[in-house]
């Protein structure tokens, strides 16, 4: 079967969560496509060429996960040309046998236009620099002012800005517990798996 799930939202929405619930309880792969970005903009040097030799060695990097490394992230993404050259991996991945999760920002937008479901996973911006500043901690306004300012570059870009796609379903997570969005993620799912 394929089967694709697109997952897109701003930072620290619960996209990764969601989705990682989601290939677990109906067996499909998942792909977090901001770690191709992160892995880019770690990477360092020219961005095009660290995007058309990424490999499962920059992915596996410890660092990726940084406030600094959504930022440089964010930067890269901005880049048509880094894009390009992520979008046939993705969309072999989307459409790979048994069912595939992409979580991301333009993933039911540009990647995969014709997925067989689309979430935008979106939160306050306060809830969301909550969550991010329990993972990392810190100092909880810089936190709020990065998301806030990456959540922009990534809304204001040229090359696939993030947005819901028109038939997008909105899952706003500021007040769901992690099992309640899992929970209306996995009922989208099913209302549009094939029957039987
Ligand atoms: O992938 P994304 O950046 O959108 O978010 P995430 O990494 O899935 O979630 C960010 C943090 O928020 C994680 O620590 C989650 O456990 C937490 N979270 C939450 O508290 N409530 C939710 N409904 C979803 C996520
Ligand atoms: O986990 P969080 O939501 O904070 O960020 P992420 O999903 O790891 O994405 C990091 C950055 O990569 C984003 O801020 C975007 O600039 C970029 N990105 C993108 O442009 N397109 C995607 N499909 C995924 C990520």
């Amino acid at each position: 079967m394929i089967f694709t799930v697109a997952i897109d939202g701003p930072a620290a929405a619960g996209k990764g969560t969601i989705s990682r619930a989601v290939a677990e309880a109906f067996g499909f792969a998942h792909l977090d496509t901001g770690a191709l970005y992160r892995a880019v903009g770690a990477k360092g040097g020219d961005p095009v060429q660290a995007a058309q030799t990424l490999s499962p060695e920059d992915l596996a990097r410890d660092d990726l996960r940084t406030l600094e490394a959504g930022q440089a992230a964010s930067r890269v993404a901005a880049l048509p040309d880094v894009r390009a050259a992520l979008v046939d991996f993705q969309r072999r991945f989307a459409r790979r046998e048994g069912g595939a999760v992409l979580d991301g920002r333009d993933i039911g937008t540009v990647i995969c236009p014709d997925a067989e479901v689309k979430l935008f996973v979106t939160a306050s911006a306060e809830v969301r620099a909550k969550r991010r500043w329990a993972e990392l901690g810190g100092d909880y306004d810089q936190v709020l002012r990065e998301v806030i300012e990456r959540d922009m570059r990534d809304a204001g870009r040229a090359s696939a800005p993030m947005r819901a796609a028109d038939e997008a379903v909105v899952i706003d997570t500021s007040d769901l517990s992690i099992a309640e969005a899992i929970a209306a993620a996995c009922a989208e799912v099913r209302r549009a798996l094939p029957q039987g």
